[in-house]
């Protein structure tokens, strides 16, 4: 597909990933961009601040389960792609209140469907050959691998939370509406990313700005669950390339090759920290951790073959978990002025997934 300049419509865009990939569309490429968000506790303003008066961005605030106003949107944009990240997305969240990510992740990916297959079957055949429908879904769909393994793109599906089974029934939404409706629809699932700008519910951010606000560190259980780490703008290149050259209906797992511990990666974190800001007692940042109750149905370990999207699209990760993890530490402590309101306003990193039920 040519990739000169496309008009990519954009879910999501206001949060973590939608946003990082925003910047970067912006920024390395001619397209013109549209970020539709609900703006959930979820988005923030400062991701998007940097083109926010670009001449080739746009934002408008909508509901993707908004049936009327999503086929308003695409009857005005009129888009050669779309890019599927709006989500409810924290597991923790999805144990307490599941409604939500039902609502979102499924009802609100079928209304996009919907829309973006009237959209289609009005495009001249020209155009038709070049529109997508990029459904951004994550690993946690394929359940929890054992000691060894790994996930790839014909592992079969297995998800064990509200969060992960409402991403896999919108995966799997997104490939009936390729294979009963013809739409060209790309699939990809990705590992755990951190970067600037994530939400400070998720370890990562959680533990920086605990540590920095000298707070216990929470870890789970006995911090023993693996997790395969990606930098958030290593996602949004393969994203980019995903919908520029990938295949219609093909799906692509996408990881860092990155498996650390849950307790690894907090221990890595305070080691940053104890060198870039250190304590001002003399102690280290270590002795913050604390061990807590295990979340519900917690897996154990997950991990990505992303060996086609290498080998087929010529992706890699550019950035490996020291740097990734130096950049964006360094990226907290110096925007503090965005994450300090964030911890004051909603009570973020509270311990969120132990409601009974
Ligand atoms: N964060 C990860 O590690 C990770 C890994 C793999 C895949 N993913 C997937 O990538 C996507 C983006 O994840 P994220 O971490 O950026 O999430 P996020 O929670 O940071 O952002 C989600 C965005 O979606 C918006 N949104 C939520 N409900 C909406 C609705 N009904 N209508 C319109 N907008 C709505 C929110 O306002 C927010 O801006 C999700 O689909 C997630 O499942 C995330």
């Amino acid at each position: 597909m040519a990739a000169s300049r496309l008009r990519v419509l954009v879910t999501g865009g206001a949060g973590f990933i939608g946003s990082a990939l925003i910047r970067r569309l912006i920024a390395a490429t001619e397209h013109q961009i549209l970020n539709v968000d609900k703006l959930t506790y979820a988005a923030t303003w400062g991701s998007v601040a940097s083109v926010a008066d670009h001449p080739r961005y746009g934002f408008a605030r909508i509901d993707i389960c908004d049936a009327a106003k999503i086929a308003e949107i695409f009857r005005v944009f009129d888009p050669d792609v779309i890019v599927n990240l709006a989500a409810e997305s924290h597991v923790d969240r999805s144990i307490d209140a599941p409604g939500d990510f039902v609502r979102t992740n499924v009802i609100g990916a079928y209304t996009l469907l919907e829309a973006a297959l009237g959209h289609y079957r009005g495009l001249p055949s020209a155009r038709q050959d070049k529109f997508r429908f990029h459904h951004v879904s994550t690993d946690e769909v394929f359940g929890s691998l054992g000691a060894t393994g790994y996930f790839r793109e014909t592992t079969p599906y297995n998800p064990r939370s509200p969060y992960s089974a409402s991403k896999a029934a919108s995966d799997h939404f997104a490939q009936a509406w390729r294979h009963t409706y013809g739409l060209p629809v790309l699939l990809t699932n990705c590992s755990n990313n951190y970067g600037p700008f994530q939400f400070p519910e998720k370890l990562i951010p959680l533990t920086i700005v605990k540590a920095l606000s000298g707070k216990t560190l929470p870890v789970y259980g006995t911090g023993d669950n693996i997790r395969d780490w990606l930098f958030v703008e290593d996602h949004a290149e393969a994203l980019q390339l995903v919908f520029e050259t990938g295949n219609p209906g093909e799906s692509y797992t996408i990881g860092g090759s990155a498996e650390r511990t849950n307790l690894t990666v907090v221990e890595t974190i305070c080691a940053v920290l104890d060198r870039l800001r250190p304590r001002g007692d003399g102690r280290r940042y270590r002795e913050q951790i604390g061990f807590v109750t295990d979340r519900p149905g917690h897996d154990r370990r997950y991990a990505i073959d992303a060996s086609k999207i290498k080998a087929e699209l010529g992706w890699s990760p550019r950035h490996d978990f020291e740097t990734g993890i130096e950049k964006t530490i360094g990226w907290y402590l110096a925007n503090e002025a965005w994450w300090r309101p964030l911890i004051e306003r909603d009570k973020a990193g509270e311990r969120l997934g132990l409601t009974a039920r």
